[in-house]
Formats: C-alpha cells, structure tokens, sequence
C-alpha cells in the first residue's frame, strides 16, 4: 500500500480555510434544502431538532474531522489510514474515507441537478423569463423548465463543466477570494427580502411556521431527516470538510473555525427561512409543494417589490456561486485522492470524474423530466441518491468519525491537534465518545423502526 507524502499546499491568508470552509456549508443545502424540508416537515418542531444536531453532533463532528484531515494530511482514506495506524489500529477503519469519498459524488451528482435550476433562474433573471403573477403562473414556469431534458440537461452540464475546471486547476486562490464577496452578498440579499416580507404580510405567519414548536410532528422519519440534514448543510461526512481541513496549517484554532462555519451557516438558513416562508403564506402556497418551493415562490416576491428585477438578479448570482464553492468540496477529496495516492494529474483526475459524474447526473437530471417514472418504491433516481446520502451514509459516516475521534485516536494526539483548553476537550470528548454517537444510533434505529414506534 502507497503511503504518500503529505500535500503541500496550504490555504494562503489566516482566513482562508474558514472562507473555503463556509463557502462549502453555505450552498444549495441553506437556500433550496433547508426551506422545502422544513416546509415538508411542518416547520417548527423540524427546525428545532435541526438545531438541536447541529449543537450536539454537526460541530462536535466538524471539529473531529477537520482535526482527522489536519492530522493525516491527505485524502479521506488516506488521512484515515495514516491516524489509525498512528494510533497502533487497523487501517481498515478508512473505509469510512471511502465512504466518503463516495457520497460526496453522489451528492454533487443531484446537487449539480439544482446548481443548473439556479444559472438557468439567474438566466430567466436576466432575460426576464420570469414573469407571472400567480403561484400557477410560476410553478407553469418551473415545470416548463424542468419539462425539455436538453434544456435542464444544457444547465446541469454546464455546472458539472464549471466545478471541474475549478477542481482541476487547484481549488486555493479561487475559493478564497469568491467566498469573501459571496457570504456578505448572500446575508444582504437575504435581509433585504427579509424587510420587504416584514411589510408585505406573511410574515406572522412564515415566522409562526418556523418557529412554532409542534410535538406532534415529531415522527421517527422527520428527526432522521432533520438529524441528516445537520450532516449536509456542515458538509459532513462526505471527504469535504475533512479534505479542506489537510490544507489547514497546524497553528490555527480549529474549535473557533468550527464554530465561525457553523454560526454562519445557521444564520443563513434561518435568514433564508424567514425570506421565504412569508412568501408563501402571503401567496397561498402549499409549504410542502417540494423541491420547487423557492424556485416556484421567490419570482413572484421579486416581482412585486421595488427593485425586484435587480434584486433577483443580484440573489441568483449569489446563489449560483454559493452552489458553486459547495459543488468544488464535494469532489475535491476524489481528486486529491487520485493526485496524492495515485499520481494523476489534478487536470486529468478532474475531468476523469466529471465524466463519469456527468453520467450520474444526467440520470438524476432526467428524474424531472423523461426518467420521472424510473422508480423503486416511489423514488426517481434524483431522489435516492438525496435520500441515500443524507439519510444514511451521512449519519453513519459522522458515528464514524466520532468512534475514529473518540476512541481510536490516542488521547494527547486529538489533543494536541483541538488545542482546546481543558475544560473545554473534556467536554468535547464526552459528547464526541457518547452524545453524538448514541444521538447518531437512536435516531436511525428509530426511523427504521426498530426501537418500536
Ligand atoms: N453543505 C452544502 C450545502 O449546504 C452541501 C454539501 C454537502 C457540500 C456535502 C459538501 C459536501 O449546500
Ligand atoms: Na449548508
């Protein structure tokens, strides 16, 4: 087995791997997933329990993986490999790597799928494709969109294109320099729409929506879904965060790193939540009416408020480049691995992957259009490859870094690299060894049935 020498490249400024880190978490996940899940979900009690994952096991789980990457210096498995054997355990716990490895290309396999709706929104933006002025009217225009593979699959392609020419050249200076006008560009976006929901109405509504705590909608299969969804919206689990955290040079905090990219993800789900939920209330529409939902609502706010032609412009483009920065982490482990452990070119490995992604993903493409009966118990393709990530490999991948962390790890080797003060890694290590974990284990066993319901 090929034991490679640690990659080289570091981020460049003090912030940068907290910039490539946040540009990864803050995507598709705060804007498109978080609003219709929470919306299909019933709303309050969804959000809370999200909350509550993201406390208990997202950042204890980020920490542990950045600290994985820093200290094995690679890929997934590769970096995995290394700390195991450092620790006199078997290298066969980096199958967790690959793991990975291999649901950070399934996601982006569906998630170029809605990267393409955003560039064509943002196209629609421009050329003022998106005139209507009712929920029908919109949701007419999100199917039309949908309807025509070669249109959907122009977008998608496009997207795919894009991330790997990224990934290829090396994915530093790029990210880094996106990320800083991105975040800011994304957080004004969202209060602007934010104060106008505040005086068009709906916004009682959208806010009691959010945050009005059921206990009834507090089914198995919603807490799974709320517990994954913590996993995807921090890019756990899937070689992102660990892969970035090989390039983060070993004298930075990672507590308060982790901390800085959780905060601002949240904020900017709940920001998108309370932009968008009023809308929908304003407007009669179904929370629940699915992966459409802000591209079916958000026109119609555009269109009635001042400014709403640059305004949707202006959103569009940041989410497109939020897509983006996320879409660029989910494969940069699969070529760091193919670099560092098998000498490929960077350039070469790229496009070998988007070859065979753009294969997946114009399987998932085609779920909305010709492929929309290609189902196993009622999910296209689009939908398992979500449904499988989050639900399962991604909570399974996260009880694995927490035991890897927790357990396997020699004590002074996760200590040294968390540089946490005392109290602080002694907390840390009881919910890393026990919380998260038996959090990861209930919920799923749960939703699987099989604690009863
Ligand atoms: N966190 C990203 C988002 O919220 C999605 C993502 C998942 C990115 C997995 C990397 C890895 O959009
Ligand atoms: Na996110």
């Amino acid at each position: 087995m090929t034991d490679t020498a640690p990659p080289k490249t570091l981020w460049l400024g003090r912030w940068g791997f907290v910039l490539a880190a946040t540009g990864s978490s803050v995507g598709l996940g705060n804007i498109w997933k978080f609003p219709y899940m929470t919306g299909e979900y019933g709303g309050g009690a969804f959000v809370l329990v999200y909350l509550l994952c993201i406390a208990a096991i997202g950042v204890p789980v980020m920490m542990a993986e950045i600290a994985l990457g820093r200290r094995g210096r690679g890929s997934p498995v590769d970096a995995i490999r290394r700390v195991a054997r450092e620790s006199g355990r078997s290298g066969l716990w980096s199958a967790f790597g690959w793991m990975a490895m291999l649901c950070g290309f399934m996601v982006l396999s569906f998630y170029v799928v809605v990267a393409g709706w955003s560039v064509s929104y943002l196209w629609k933006a421009v050329t003022g494709g998106l005139q209507a002025d009712s929920v029908d009217g919109m949701a007419a225009i999100f199917a039309d969109n949908n309807a025509n593979p070669w249109n959907l699959g122009f977008w998608s392609t496009l997207v795919t294109i894009a991330t790997m020419a990224i990934v290829g050249k090396g994915v530093q200076a790029g990210i880094e320099r996106s990320v800083r006008w991105m975040m800011p560009g994304l957080v004004v976006m969202l209060a602007i729409m934010i104060v106008y929901a505040l005086f068009s109405g709906g916004f009682g509504a959208g806010f009691h929506f959010l945050f009005a705590f059921d206990p009834q909608k507090l089914t198995g299969p919603a807490v799974l879904a709320a517990m994954g969804h913590a996993f995807f919206t921090l890019s756990l689990a899937s070689g992102a965060i660990l892969t970035y955290g090989a390039y983060l040079p070993a004298q930075q905090s990672i507590g308060r790193t982790t901390l800085t990219v959780a905060l601002c993800d949240t904020l900017v789900a709940l920001m998108a939540g309370l932009a968008i939920f009023p809308v929908i209330f304003a407007n009669g529409m179904d929370p629940a009416s699915g992966p459409g939902l802000i591209f079916m609502s958000l026109p119609l706010a555009f269109a009635q408020m001042p400014f709403g032609g640059v305004v949707e412009v202006v959103f569009f483009l940041m989410l497109a480049v939020a897509a983006l920065t996320s879409a660029i982490s989910m494969i940069e482990a699969t070529v760091a691995w193919l670099n560092q452990s098998h000498g490929i070119a960077r350039r070469q490995a790229a496009w070998g992957v988007g070859i065979v992604l753009w294969l997946v993903s114009t399987l998932a493409m085609l779920s909305f259009n010709i492929g929309a009966d290609w189902t196993l118990a009622g999910k296209t393709v689009f939908d398992w490859l979500d449904f499988l990530t989050s639900r399962l490999m991604m909570p399974l991948g996260g009880l694995g870094t927490a035991l890897l962390a927790g357990f396997v790890l020699r004590r002074e080797v996760v200590r040294e690299e968390l540089g946490l003060p005392g109290g602080a890694f002694a907390l840390w290590q009881f919910v890393i060894r026990y919380v998260s974990p038996l959090a990861i284990l209930v919920v799923f066993l749960d939703a699987l049935g099989w604690l009863g319901a």
